[in-house]
């Protein structure tokens, strides 16, 4: 009768902050997003031309998780999205993707972006069960480490497996930061096939 408590999925605030670097810190040691880029994305999560949805993972107060999206002018793309590892492989990633695929629903996108390292495969295979296809490449994406990412997309329109319904709603235009240095949508250099 010793079950951990259930992380609950809920809208991140400015106060999960603190927590929220703190685990992108641990996550992202090469290229940890700044606090200025979660307040600069947080600020655009809100009112009726909200175009980012950012959510937490708390289980019992504790931020286990992570995962934010940027809507634009019909695109999708998946900015962030992290959990604590001593949650890997308990499917809170998957929970995460799911909220962040409902939001793009919501936000009528017809299409979702990501960039992924290309060394990072756990979560290119998270990716690729949620439908996700590689498209191309961004060379020297995350630096300093000058590694390249991977761009994998989903067609909404063409939905495969393990998606959700309709959640609440949303809109319009501005993209951000996205993982890594570069902007996140747009300008994908889609002249390799990857895999
Ligand atoms: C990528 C990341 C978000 C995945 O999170 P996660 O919670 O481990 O993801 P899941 O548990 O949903 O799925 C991961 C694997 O665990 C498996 N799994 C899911 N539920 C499981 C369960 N109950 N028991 C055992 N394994 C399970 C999944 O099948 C999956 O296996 P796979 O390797 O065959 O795909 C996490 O590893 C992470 O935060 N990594 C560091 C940050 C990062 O790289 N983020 C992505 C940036 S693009």
């Amino acid at each position: 009768m010793s079950e951990p408590p259930s992380a609950v999925l809920r809208e991140m605030r400015w106060w999960d902050m603190d927590a929220v670097l703190e685990l992108e810190d641990e996550l992202f040691p090469e290229d940890a997003w700044s606090p200025g880029m979660f307040w600069s994305e947080l600020a655009h999560a809100r009112g009726p031309y909200a175009t980012r949805r950012y959510v937490v993972a708390d289980e019992g107060g504790r931020i286990v998780g992570y995962a934010g999206l940027a809507a634009v002018g019909g695109v999708a793309d998946v900015q962030t999205i992290g959990v604590a590892r001593d949650h890997w492989g308990g499917g809170l990633g998957a929970r995460l993707l799911t909220e962040l695929l409902r939001h793009a629903t919501a936000f009528e996108s017809s299409e979702v972006l990501l960039e992924v390292r290309v060394d990072n495969t756990r979560a290119q295979r998270l990716y690729t069960r949620f439908g996700f296809e590689p498209i191309g490449f961004r060379k020297g994406y995350y630096q300093p480490g000058n590694v390249d990412a991977l761009v994998m997309r989903r067609d909404m329109k063409e939905t495969p497996g393990e998606t959700p319904p309709a959640a609440e709603p949303g809109a319009a235009p501005e993209t951000g930061p996205g993982r890594g240095t570069g902007p996140g949508t747009g300008g994908t250099d889609t002249d390799g096939s990857a895999g």
